[in-house]
């Protein structure tokens, strides 16, 4: 096995910039990013290879167990990158975002060598998401019981599994439905408390209830940290992904209350219904994926902090707690577009970080996947000075606009997704250039709709939020994806479109 040393940094940034004024591109970067902790950190891939890792967990092997997205479950050798195939999971339904997804080693493995997955099938047509359980033996996975399943659809499957005090908390996806996750009764769209077994804890919140906390579009991180508070990451769809820390019986909101309650709207149902505002939240959205609680000396300066990888901002965030858990004190960002998209994260007991990408997943990213994808890179004390930028927000922000709010759907290069996310390139609505492209932008859509022949029942979020002079920049954007010499998108149309 060939490891791959890879020197993330350009030492000491700013001071670079001094030192070598020849170094005009060195000296472009420092100005944007800064030195955070200056923690001595590298990096190093240890597997290569994978097919879309999905969860990537310690086990008491000290090996990394995988899953990979189309339903193999193997173990990882950190030292060497041999990979050991446990499981072939036959009847994963692999599309999209759906496939086999979260997984959860008991933490206590040789009193009760249990491994839980949760994974998306498909029976008369109908699509559900399964958490089954599966007993740890030698090496290989055997004795599947199957303890919940819940409603699945073409999007929004969560998931994550996390253990607090010997019982497993689920995070559940919203299957794409808006009533689903304001709904106590629908096990959608909810953190679900449950033991080993499957069957409902005598203390749960409500009794006879898997209900623990409620309101969430598509949970993609989960974790406890020390003194068990639970930190979850969540997409939003056009704005707000969010963190958040969640508490027994409380509603995070969604559909009606998108990151902190700011609108008018918001602010009337959150005073109404007593909804929880998120630790943060992120517009541009930057897909956070997988987070971990860093409780380890090794980093030292990183103790106390969730570690949050991004798929579309393709970094490690460190969100820094307070002492009592109960804020987000800071923010900075690690491995900024190095490896491509980050989904997976778990912490060795030894106190090394390791991330897993996704660059083989659904999303199509120009220059990737690289033939060694995906891969996961373990992060590790070194005498190297790794470097951290601030986050960057609004229009400072690197990337172009439509990048930001349209790319997750329509992708990079404007091809979108067949039957999923129609091509903007190309598109006869988009090279009209009038009225209604700007009103498709501003108020995207619900309903199903038949472009060029191809049904789309995916929902195009509503862009309204967004000044005169983005969704300008934006139009201008999908048009030049036209021809080189397009028509003009000026704000009076978009005044007019508003008004309309
Ligand atoms: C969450 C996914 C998503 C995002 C983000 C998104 N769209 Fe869409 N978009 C869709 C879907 C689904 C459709 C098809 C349904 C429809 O036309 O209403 C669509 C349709 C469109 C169409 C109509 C295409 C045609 O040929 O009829 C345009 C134009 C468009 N989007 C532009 C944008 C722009 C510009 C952005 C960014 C500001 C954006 N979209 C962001 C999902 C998305």
């Amino acid at each position: 096995m060939k490891f791959f040393y890879l020197s993330i940094l350009l030492p000491f940034f700013l001071l670079a910039s001094y030192i070598l004024d020849a170094e005009a591109e060195i000296d472009s970067i420092a100005s944007h990013k800064q030195a955070g902790t200056g923690e001595n950190i590298d990096t190093q891939v240890v597997a290569s290879g994978l097919d879309i890792p999905w969860e990537i967990a310690w086990g008491p092997d000290n090996k990394i167990w995988v899953t990979e997205q189309k339903g193999l479950i193997s173990t990882v050798d950190p030292q060497t990158g041999a990979k050991h195939v446990l499981l072939q999971l036959n009847d994963v339904w692999f599309y999209r975002t759906a496939g086999l997804l979260a997984m959860a080693l008991h933490p206590d493995m040789k009193a009760n060598p249990y491994v839980f997955l949760n994974y998306t099938f498909e029976k008369d047509a109908k699509r559900f998401s399964r958490l089954v359980r599966y007993t740890w033996k030698k090496d290989t996975l055997i004795n599947p019981r199957v303890l919940m399943e819940v409603a699945a659809n073409n999007g929004h499957s969560g998931a994550r599994l996390s253990f607090s005090k010997g019982k497993l908390y689920w995070a559940t996806g919203d299957a794409n439905n808006n009533t689903y996750a304001q709904d106590f009764n629908i096990p959608n769209g909810k953190i679900l408390r449950l033991n080993i077994d499957g069957s409902i804890p005598a203390d749960n919140p409500v009794k006879g209830s898997p209900v623990w906390a409620m309101g969430f579009r598509n949970i993609q991180g989960m974790t406890f940290s020390k003194n068990g508070k639970l930190y979850t990451s969540e997409h939003g769809d056009a704005t707000d992904d969010e963190v958040n820390l969640v508490e027994k019986t409380k509603n995070y909101g969604w559909p009606a209350v998108r990151g902190f309650a700011d609108s008018p709207k918001e602010k009337e149902f959150s005073a109404s219904t007593s909804i929880a505002d998120p630790l943060k939240s992120w517009t541009p959205t930057i897909a956070p994926a997988g987070m971990s609680y860093y409780s380890s000396n090794t980093i030292s300066k990183w103790n106390n902090s969730l570690l949050l990888v991004s798929l579309k901002a393709k970094n490690l965030r460190l969100l820094k707690l307070s002492a009592d858990g109960n804020s987000i004190i800071s923010e900075e960002v690690f491995l900024d577009n190095q490896f491509g998209r980050l989904r997976g994260i778990c912490i060795s007991p030894a106190g090394d970080v390791y991330v897993s990408t996704s660059n083989r997943d659904w999303t199509r990213t120009p220059g990737s996947p690289l033939p060694e994808d995906d891969r996961i890179i373990r992060i590790f004390k070194s005498d190297k000075v790794m470097s951290s930028l601030q986050p960057q927000q609004g229009p400072q922000a690197k990337t172009t606009l439509y990048q930001q709010y349209c790319a997750s759907c329509h992708q990079e290069n404007g091809t979108g997704l067949k039957g999923v996310f129609p091509p903007l390139k190309g598109s006869a609505l988009v090279k009209t250039a009038g009225l209604p492209l700007i009103k498709k932008i501003l108020n995207g859509s619900a309903g199903p709709v038949e472009i060029n022949g191809v049904k789309y029942d995916a929902q195009m979020p509503s862009f309204a939020f967004l000044k005169d002079d983005e969704i300008e920049q934006i139009a201008n954007y999908i048009l030049a994806m036209q021809a080189e010499r397009h028509p003009v998108i000026d704000q009076q149309i978009i005044a007019k479109a508003r008004n309309n």
